[in-house]
């Protein structure tokens, strides 16, 4: 199978520019708010972002559910502070309504590492196997895929499956293997992976636990199986943040983006959270996912202001991709949702 390098963390691609000046401090979040309630929009956002973005969106979740609201959102416009694959879900559950993301560089080093062609020749090769898809991948890979899944839910939706039914499992192949050791079913993986949970130090992890033994160690499954055989819960970022909410007064080492401690600090104040390093000298920030940290509150306000960076699909790939993406909701309709409204009522109203 072909495997294909991962990008560097320093991103890259070029950002959208022409837009409006931005105001500062509050005037900002006013401004947001204000456009919001203009535009109709709703402004969702994924537990890695910037503390301030997640004060400000309507809705703060993991992958599930945030595409669970874009489905079912009466809003006119979407606002996706996320990265691109998700804004590009959202628009595929909800067609009719604009999507904007603040950024349109905020790609995923997962999406990277499974390029649409090779996976359908790599699909091709393999007609007796179904194709579950995570959902870090692109629409036209997504279009290519029989089920779609998000760590929250990959593994009930595999125990949906039977036995006898063969599995590729793409792009990540770490949450691939933890999934395939979960459940017993052997799955042929693609070769992917994220340049952030595979690069933390064990090094700095195994020091942080003997600095504080009593800590649980938390871990997202994309992190490789070396870091999670140390971990004493492994989950998506919703159940990472749960997990720690059940254990109030307590001491986590977390192997995921540094973006949860916002909301686990929120629900849990008597608790206890250590980062770990990614690899590298001096490189205190090298565990932040460069794309998810590519959004900022100016770019939020330019984006609704200029109605730009909007995501577009064909409406052809949106048919095709739509249909995974409605099986893994129906598969996992079972799974509660996590998510939190952020928003205060004054803020809402004012
Ligand atoms: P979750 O679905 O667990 O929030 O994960 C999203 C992601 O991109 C993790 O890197
Ligand atoms: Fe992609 Fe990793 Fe960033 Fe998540 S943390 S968006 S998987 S690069």
């Amino acid at each position: 199978m072909d495997s294909t390098p991962l990008p560097s963390p320093g991103v890259q691609r070029t950002t959208a520019s022409p837009f409006p000046p931005a105001p500062h401090g509050m005037a900002l979040e006013d401004e947001i708010h204000r456009l919001r309630r203009e535009m109709n929009a709703v402004i969702l956002a994924h537990y890695y972002q910037d503390d301030a973005i997640q004060d400000i969106a309507d809705f703060v979740g993991d992958s599930l559910d945030l595409a669970r609201k874009a489905a079912a959102t009466d809003a006119d416009v979407i606002v996706f502070c996320g990265v691109k694959f998700m804004a590009e879900g959202a628009k595929i559950l909800s067609p009719e309504r604009q999507v904007l993301l603040p950024d349109l560089a905020a790609g995923c080093s997962l999406e990277d590492s499974c390029p649409p062609a090779q996976f359908k020749a790599f699909r091709d090769a393999h007609p007796d196997h179904i194709a579950l898809t995570y959902i870090n991948c692109s629409a036209e890979v997504k279009a290519l895929s029989d089920i779609i899944v998000t760590s929250t839910n990959a593994e009930a939706i595999i125990r949906q499956i039977p036995e006898e039914q063969k599995i590729i499992f793409a792009p990540d192949r770490h949450l691939g293997a933890y999934l395939s050791k979960k459940t017993g079913r052997e799955m042929l993986l693609w070769n992917g992976a994220c340049m952030v949970h595979e690069r933390f130090s064990e090094e700095a992890l195994v020091k942080l636990r003997e600095r504080h033994p009593g800590a649980h160690i938390i871990a997202h499954p994309e992190c490789p199986e070396t870091l999670l055989s140390y971990a004493h819960h492994v989950g998506s970022t919703s159940s990472l943040i749960s997990f720690a909410q059940a254990h109030p007064g307590e001491e986590f080492i977390v192997l995921t983006e540094p973006g949860i401690f916002h909301q686990m600090k929120q629900r849990s104040p008597g608790s206890l959270f250590h980062p770990v390093p990614g690899l590298g000298a001096g490189c205190a920030n090298c565990n932040n996912c460069p794309y998810m940290k590519l959004n900022t509150m100016e770019k939020i306000y330019q984006c609704m202001a200029t109605r730009s960076p909007e995501i577009t699909l064909p409406a052809e790939l949106i048919a095709r991709a739509r249909l995974p993406l409605e099986r893994m909701l129906e598969m996992s309709r079972h799974i509660p949702s996590s998510a939190v409204g952020s928003l205060s009522p004054q803020s809402l109203q004012a």
